[in-house]
């Protein structure tokens, strides 16, 4: 295919210094498949994720105390009985926003200005450029460095609302450990929210941002033996970020979804203990 502009007027791949291929590329592999897989298992996460954030039903479950991430803190009035394990403060939410609406917005931009998220929606959304040795599009590129894409620096202070918000959700899988008839319980319900919040935290604590604020800007490792081993152990997570980064959609999604199976009855918790 020929490009879509020409190149005299423009930078990048088309700026006048560049070579003058008229094809998009010359690569012949599938190149457009990774972009194609990755946009497909984005949307898939964010339609599911805006409906169930939305319903409003089968997120919590009184008996085992189970509640869905996309559901916490919840603190509105409206919330069902039991689920606001930090009081009500915000009163009635209109239908037009979820219950979670104080808190979805930042996971979302911590997600969105992640690191790897940007390498993959860049590609596979906004084609800047879709692969590697195949051209993108756009005649202009300003980089990071105008609004609304200058955002993505403040990846660190998303970063910061995470850990808050894996704190709580932390407190919730502690919580969840409920029994019927009151006290200590324990079931597969238990596990599916354990698991999703311990590789919650590897996702948030595998952030190149983490690393960079326990080990970055430090002139000598040997003087601050502490943050070397954090910077040491977090560089080690780091190398798997991407991965967690799916990981994690899909437990989430898994999370959700079995609480909600187990919130309007079409299944019941397998329980080990009461
Ligand atoms: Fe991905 Fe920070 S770089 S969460």
């Amino acid at each position: 295919a020929a490009p879509t502009s020409t190149p005299e007027t423009g930078t990048g791949v088309f700026a006048k210094t560049r070579a003058r291929i008229t094809e998009r590329t010359l690569r012949t592999d599938k190149w457009w498949l990774a972009p194609l897989l990755t946009v497909l298992g984005l949307a898939a996460f964010v339609i599911y994720a805006t409906i169930r954030s939305y319903v409003r039903t089968a997120y919590w479950v009184d008996d085992y105390h189970y509640l869905t991430p996309f559901y916490s803190p919840c603190l509105s009035t409206d919330c069902v009985p039991g689920s606001s394990h930090f009081g009500t403060p915000l009163g009635s939410v209109p239908a037009i926003l979820p219950l979670g609406f104080l808190v979805l917005p930042f996971l979302l931009l911590f997600r969105l200005t992640c690191y790897y998220y940007r390498k993959a929606y860049y590609r596979a959304v906004w084609f800047s450029p879709p692969a590697c040795a195949v051209a993108e599009p756009h005649t202009k590129y300003t980089g990071e460095t105008r609004l609304p894409l200058l955002i993505q620096n403040a990846h660190r202070y998303f970063f910061y609302v995470a850990v808050l918000i894996a704190l709580i959700n932390s407190y919730d899988a502690i919580l969840a450990f409920h029994g019927k008839g009151g006290g200590f319980g324990f079931g597969l319900g238990n596990i599916v929210l354990l698991g999703n919040v311990i590789l919650l935290w590897a996702y948030t604590l595998s952030c190149h941002s983490c690393r960079h604020i326990a080990g970055g800007r430090l002139k000598h490792f040997s003087a601050h033996p502490v943050r070397y081993w954090f910077w040491t152990q977090i560089s080690k997570l780091n190398t798997r970020h991407m991965q967690l980064a799916w990981i994690t959609l899909g437990t989430l999604v898994l999370t959700d979804f079995y609480v909600m199976l187990v919130a309007s009855g079409t299944i019941s918790d397998l329980r080990f203990i009461n």
